[in-house]
């Protein structure tokens, strides 16, 4: 099947049933996308299908075939940094680092919907689970971004 990654189209042979992490990690080497839970729980999969963060554990692939899929490495680049990646740095939010690309995700798909978001929305929103817990400087973090894109 099809698939459009980070802007460019792939070509996959899998069962569609097959959830979209295994695609990503296993079949196309794209290893940035962490397995945590797999029952939908924990966020460390968070991708962004249409702009929207979804939990790419529970994903089936066929179910995303032709449609936008952005994954951590389609996010920015060293070079070219997301605001979020520049933010998340200027507030040195991970620890261990393993939620960390899942948190990005969630967080760009709020920011798109929501440029300036309130201690609730991120409430809200990040619902990823980090053992370190980092959660106050991955706030702080959402803020600085929206700050530095306003
Ligand atoms: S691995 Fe997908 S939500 Fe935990
Ligand atoms: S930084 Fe270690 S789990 Fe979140």
């Amino acid at each position: 099947m099809d698939l459009i990654i980070n802007g460019a189209r792939v070509q996959v042979q899998a069962d569609p049933a097959m959830p979209l992490l295994w695609v990503l990690r296993d079949l196309l080497q794209m290893t940035g996308t962490k397995f945590g839970c797999g029952v939908a729980a924990c966020g460390a999969c968070t991708v962004r299908v249409d702009g929207q963060a979804v939990r790419s554990c529970v994903t089936p692939v066929g179910s995303v075939a032709g449609r936008a899929i952005q994954t951590i490495e389609g996010l920015g680049t060293a070079a070219k940094p997301h605001a979020l990646q520049a933010a998340w740095i200027a507030e040195q939010v991970p620890q261990c680092g393993y939620c960390q690309s899942g948190m990005l995700m969630a967080a760009a798909a709020l920011l798109e919907k929501k440029p300036r978001p309130s201690d609730a929305d991120i409430d809200e929103a990040m619902t990823n689970i980090c053992r370190c817990g980092t959660y106050q400087r991955v706030r702080a973090a959402i803020k600085r971004a929206a700050g530095m894109r306003a």
